[in-house]
Formats: structure tokens, C-alpha cells, sequence
């Protein structure tokens, strides 16, 4: 059978995600897999030339589909996700309707399910019938028990097309609620106290919504919020996944777009950062995804932290939790306090309003107070992988992260804490001791482990 294979890396395929296709392509040589590289290409085939026809004929003529790709930021590629809406605007949906398809990813496991939830969705959105995805870790390939998998899963997938098996949604139709914002005039305006406020934003004409949020939400602040429109910044393209940013943070554009400037310039000089965009598909535009994607240049360093971010958000975030975690996941790893997420997906006017004006009088008052709240697993949890990928594979090639990593404490191994190892090497042994098990294990368990809070709080 004929399966079309849609790499989503930007390294055409010289990229780890098509190894994984070569060996499949090895183990099952009486299937053709044909290789399209849909980041390398994406000015021809966004140009309106005769490419995306071609991709979508070669579409039209498979067996089965395979979207594989690299984990970039949280999700795709910006030019696979520019491919995915020039699918949607071009009415290229019936090439995809009914095919088989499955999903393969390569990456260190870092949001790697926001990323597959996503692509689930844009393929229920094309009406395909997904087999199921698959999650490799970058490395997977050189263990023998991880290929056995890989097979196994590409072994189901070449015979849910044979038997053209049946598979279910995971994800419903979004319902937009197209009501239009009429901001109220009340105007009440509050004392930033000389805290920089910097909006960005990709807001086009034909974003009513959008554009009256921002009116009114920067009408809160008693100065000039500088309201950045990626439209306006010089962007030449998209991340190319060199890693050249891996010793010193030097991006490969650095001195050829405007991109460094003005992230290095208007972003980090911020206290409050808004970001304010409208629903494209299950994620934002992919201008927005080309900044999230082009801000790697910072690796793995929370180049934002301590910041008040805010988001403005047009479209039905509601009916997209993926997203929304995607928000929140990426300002915990940063270390910024999110303070809210205010939609126009309601329909009410006044709401809105209120909603605003809370989230611009929220935004400085945590500021002045510097208040950045816990992370939660979202957070905890990426940081973890980071530390450790950095610490052992990944020290090389970036070498920028582990300089930070070290002189920040990023590196909070349990293992390094000896006094804790000798008390529970310790504790190990005599625990073993039935008369001390019976009494610890107790109530005396309850009482104990509250005993050094007890302390804490009669000294404070
Ligand atoms: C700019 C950039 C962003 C990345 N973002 C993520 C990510 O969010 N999560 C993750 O697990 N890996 C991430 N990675 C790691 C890649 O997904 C991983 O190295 C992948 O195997 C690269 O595949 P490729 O060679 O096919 O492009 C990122 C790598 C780069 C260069």
C-alpha cells in the first residue's frame, strides 16, 4: 500500500523524526512510504503556485496518511501549522476525508501530548479516521525493545487500513459564538506606579473582537501600553532547528531579522506582558506559532521570568482545554505569574468588560507586589525534564542551558542532598526493626510528620 508520509520537521530528511520513517520503510519494504517535506517548502506551497495541489494530489492517491513530526514549543512546527490552515482556507478538506492516518513524533516528552491532542483534532476536523499516535522519545530508536514497539504500532496501523477498520472521534466540531463586543464607556484608569506594560499581538482588520479587547483592556492603564503587532516585525522566517542558539543563544537570524531585537528589546524590558490573539483551527495563528517557535533561540532558559503575563483571547478557548493548558504550561516553565485568560467566547458585553478591567488592575497589582504563584505540575513537571535531559544528553549541544542550570540552582537533584541520603539510609535500617515499624507506622506517623511544621510555626 501507499502510504504519504507529511514530514513536520524543518530539516527536511535529514531529521531525526525520518530515521524513524526509514526503519519502518526497512521492515515493511512491500509498503511504499512516500516522504513529503512540508516545512522546507511552505513558501511554495502557501504561494498559490502549483505545490499544494501537487501535495494534495499526491494526498488524494495514499492508502493511509502519516503526520510525522518533531515536537516544536508545545506543538507543531509554524510551517506545518501554516499547512494546516492552508488546508482549511483552500478547501483541500475531501483529499483527507475518510483516509486512515496515525500520528508519530519525536521528541524528549515535553508537552508532547498537547502536541498529539492537537494534530488529533485538526484530523477529526478533517473527518479521517485515526489509527492512534505515537510518542518516541528522540532516542528510542537505539533500543531494541522500542523498535519491537514501533513495529508493533506500524504492524496495526497497515492493517486497520486493510481491513479498513472503523475508529472513533475523539474530538467534537467547535461551535464559534460570533457575537459582536460593544465595549462599554466607563473608563477607569489605574496607577501602573511605573511599570512597563507591552502588548503583542497578531490582531488583523477583520479582528473586531480582538481589536476592541485591546482597546479596552489597555484603556486601564494610566500610560501608553506599547502595543507590538507581529505583523510589523521583521520576521524572515521560520525556527530552522539548527541549534546554532545551543552554546550562546546566537540565533542563526541574529543580525538578519528583527525578531532578537525586538524580543530582547520590548518583551524582556516588560513587567506586564499581554499576549492577545485570535483562535486559528485548535491553536492560535501560525505567526503566533513562528514566535513561540522563533523565541527557542533562548533554549531552555526562562528568558520571561518574573513577569505578569495576560492573555486575550478571541475564539472558543473554552471547547479547547489543550489550549488552554498550553497557556498556562508555558508560563509556569517560564517562571512568569499568569494572571488570567479573558475570552470574548461568552457573548456578553458587560462581562467582558468587567473581565478586562479585573485582569489590567490584577496585572498591576501583582506586579508592584512582584507576586508569582506556584507552579503546578505543569510547571514542576517540564522543569524536571528539562534539568535532567540538560544535565545528561542534552548538556551538549546546549551548553548556554546547563552555564544557567548550574549558576541557578536549576539542578535540585535529590540525590545531591547527602544529609537526607544518610537519614534515610539510616531510617532504612532501622525501620526493619518490628517493635520500631509497629510504633512508627502508627499514629505516631500523623503526629510526626506535622511535628517540624509545629516548630516552623511557634518560631514565626
Ligand atoms: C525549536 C525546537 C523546539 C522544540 N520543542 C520541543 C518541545 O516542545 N517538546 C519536546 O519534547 N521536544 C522539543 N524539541 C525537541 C525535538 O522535538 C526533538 O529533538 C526531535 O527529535 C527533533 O526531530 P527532527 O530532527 O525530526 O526535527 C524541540 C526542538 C527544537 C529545535
Amino acid at each position: 500500500m501507499k502510504i504519504v508520509v507529511l514530514n513536520g520537521s524543518p530539516k527536511g530528511e535529514t531529521s531525526v523524526t525520518m530515521q524513524y520513517v526509514a526503519f519502518i520503510q526497512k521492515k515493511f519494504p512491500q509498503h511504499e512510504l512516500k516522504i513529503v517535506n512540508i516545512v522546507p517548502q511552505i513558501r511554495q506551497l502557501a504561494s498559490g503556485g502549483q505545490a499544494f495541489d501537487e501535495v494534495i494530489e499526491t494526498i488524494k492517491s495514499a492508502d493511509g496518511i502519516l503526520w510525522a513530526f518533531p515536537l516544536y514549543v508545545f506543538l507543531v512546527h509554524s510551517n506545518y501549522k501554516r499547512f494546516i490552515e492552508l488546508i482549511f482556507e483552500r478547501e483541500a478538506k475531501a483529499a483527507f476525508q475518510g483516509k486512515h492516518t496515525a500520528l508519530l513524533t519525536t521528541s524528549i516528552h515535553f508537552y508532547d501530548h498537547t502536541a498529539h491532542n492537537y494534530m488529533h483534532g485538526i484530523c477529526d476536523d478533517l473527518d479521517m479516521k485515526v489509527y492512534a499516535s505515537y510518542s518516541a522519545e528522540m532516542r528510542d530508536l537505539f533500543k531494541e525493545k522500542e523498535r519491537e514497539n514501533l513495529l508493533q504500532f506500524f504492524n496495526g496501523f497497515f492493517d486497520a487500513i486493510d481491513r479498513d477498520a472503523s475508529a472513533s472521534k475523539l474530538y467534537l466540531p467547535l461551535i464559534v459564538n460570533g457575537s459582536e463586543y460593544t465595549p462599554g464607556t466607563a473608563q477607569v484608569a489605574f496607577d501602573t506606579e511605573g511599570q512597563k506594560v507591552v502588548l503583542v499581538t497578531d490582531a488583523e482588520e477583520q479582528h473586531t473582537n480582538l481589536n476592541k479587547m485591546i482597546e479596552k483592556f489597555v484603556s486601564h492603564f494610566d500610560v501608553n501600553v506599547e502595543i507590538v503587532n507581529l505583523h510589523n516585525i521583521d520576521i524572515k522566517g521560520g525556527c530552522l532547528g539548527c541549534i546554532r542558539c545551543g552554546y550562546d543563544n546566537t540565533c542563526i537570524y541574529s543580525g538578519k531579522d528583527g525578531f532578537i531585537d525586538f524580543y530582547n528589546s520590548k518583551l524582556r524590558s516588560a513587567d506586564i506582558l499581554v499576549f492577545a490573539g485570535a483562535i486559528r483551527d485548535r491553536y492560535l495563528s501560525s505567526l503566533w506559532k513562528t514566535f513561540f517557535d522563533r523565541g527557542f533561540f533562548n533554549t531552555h532558559i526562562p528568558a520571561l521570568a518574573g513577569k505578569q503575563m495576560a492573555f486575550l483571547i478571541s475564539g472558543p478557548l473554552g471547547q479547547l482545554p489543550n489550549l488552554r493548558q498550553i497557556f498556562e504550561a508555558y508560563t509556569e516553565w517560564q517562571r512568569t505569574n499568569l494572571v488570567g485568560i479573558v475570552t470574548d467566547e461568552a457573548g456578553d458585553s458587560k462581562a467582558l468588560d468587567q473581565a478586562l478591567q479585573e485582569l489590567a488592575r490584577r496585572s498591576i497589582a501583582y506586579g508592584k507586589s512582584n507576586y508569582i504563584k506556584p507552579a503546578t505540575f505543569l510547571g514542576v513537571g517540564g522543569v524536571k525534564i528539562f534539568r535532567d535531559e540538560i544535565w545528561g544528553h542534552l548538556r551538549f549541544p546546549f551548553v548556554a542551558d546547563h552555564k544557567f542550570y548550574k549558576s541557578n540552582g536549576v539542578y535540585d537533584f535529590p540525590q545531591n542532598n547527602y544529609g537526607k541520603r544518610l537519614r534515610n539510609f539510616l531510617v532504612g535500617w532501622v525501620i526493619k526493626l518490628p517493635v520500631v515499624r509497629k510504633k512508627v507506622y502508627s499514629n505516631l506517623m500523623i503526629t510526626k510528620m506535622i511535628e517540624p511544621y509545629k516548630k516552623l510555626l511557634s518560631k514565626l
